[in-house]
């Protein structure tokens, strides 16, 4: 039994749909109650930062998908990485407690010789806690998800369609791998099978390195949007926040907390995953294109 958190969210949602295609028995963590409509599919409800309602969700499960972040919580937003780490903290205990063999985690992607930004930090200490648990862990770092409903590519997104002529600050020349959703899916869900991957942490990403500045001059390019660049001095973070936070679908307070990541660097530390998964993740541009054809086949 796999046990699968944040299955409402941009990640849980992704996986659960691929998951749901194998003859696996899946249990879903929601704070709604669900009904599904799949036999293989269950939905518990429950709150990572309520203990007892950890309990039952974990009874008789071998895996769990760990993928929540508290970056939302709109009056706690000093909080949330409080909130992180107490809702990690439970989820572990309560692993332990039902004899959970395995936690499979998504996280930030962070340069451990720089300051980190809150976001990034507190990422860092989930990952930490999850290592130190004493449980079998696989977990995997990205950057910029390339794909519909993630936060980081609504934010491009709508910086990129928006303003014809685009401010860039302090961020512009810091470097970044972005991944397409279709590849971050394919390590999830093949790693359940790659004993390989048992305690392991793996950075992930296409093989492009870009500045923030390039990311966006490509993908208006790719999109046949002719943008024009300015560059501004300083990081102007709560300016940008509150306007991309009005212009992107994306919770306000997960934009002002991005924003804020942006000054640190997202680049991959060289792995042996191509050995282990056989593939290599799509370049960049051909993430765009499949986003942009997946959007006109709707
Ligand atoms: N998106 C990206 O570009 C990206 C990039 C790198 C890493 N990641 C990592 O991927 C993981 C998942 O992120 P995401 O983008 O999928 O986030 P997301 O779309 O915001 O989804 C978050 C999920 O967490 C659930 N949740 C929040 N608080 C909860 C609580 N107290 N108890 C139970 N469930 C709760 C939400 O369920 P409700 O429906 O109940 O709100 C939702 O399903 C995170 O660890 C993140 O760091 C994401």
């Amino acid at each position: 039994m796999i046990l699968l958190t944040g299955a409402t969210g941009f990640i849980g949602g992704h996986v659960l749909k691929v998951l749901s295609e194998k003859n696996l028995q899946i249990r879903c963590l929601s704070r709604k109650s669900i009904n599904s409509g799949n036999s293989n599919i269950s939905y518990v409800t429950g709150d990572v930062l309520d203990y007892e309602s950890l309990v039952k969700a974990t009874e008789g499960v071998d895996t769990v998908y760990y993928f929540l972040h508290m970056m939302g919580k709109q009056k706690e937003q000093e909080k949330f990485e409080v909130l992180d780490r107490i809702a990690i903290t439970n989820m572990v205990r309560v692993c332990k407690a039902n004899s959970v063999k395995r936690i499979i985690h998504l996280t930030g992607m962070s340069n451990p010789r720089e300051k980190l930004s809150h976001h990034l930090a507190s990422r860092k200490e989930v990952e930490e806690i999850i290592k130190n648990s004493d449980i079998n862990y696989t977990i995997f770092r990205a950057s910029v998800i390339m794909g519909r409903g993630g936060a980081a590519f609504e934010i491009l997104d709508a910086a990129v369609r928006k303003f014809p002529i685009i401010p860039v600050f302090n961020w512009e020349k810091t470097k970044v791998q972005p991944i397409y959703i279709g590849d971050v899916i394919r390590y999830l869900v093949e790693c359940l099978d790659k004993s390989e991957t048992i305690n392991r942490s793996f950075d992930i990403g296409c093989s492009e390195i870009l500045t923030y500045r390039e990311l966006m001059q490509q993908y208006a390019k790719e999109l046949g949007l002719k943008r024009v660049f300015i560059q501004i001095p300083g990081s102007w973070r709560r300016v940008s926040a509150f306007v991309l936070g009005k212009l992107a679908p994306v919770n306000p307070d997960v934009v002002y907390w991005l924003i804020e990541s942006l000054q640190n660097t997202m680049v991959c530390e060289p792995n042996d995953l191509r050995e282990i998964f056989g593939f290599e993740p799509v370049s960049f541009r051909e993430s765009i294109r499949k986003i942009v054809e997946s959007e006109a086949s709707k």
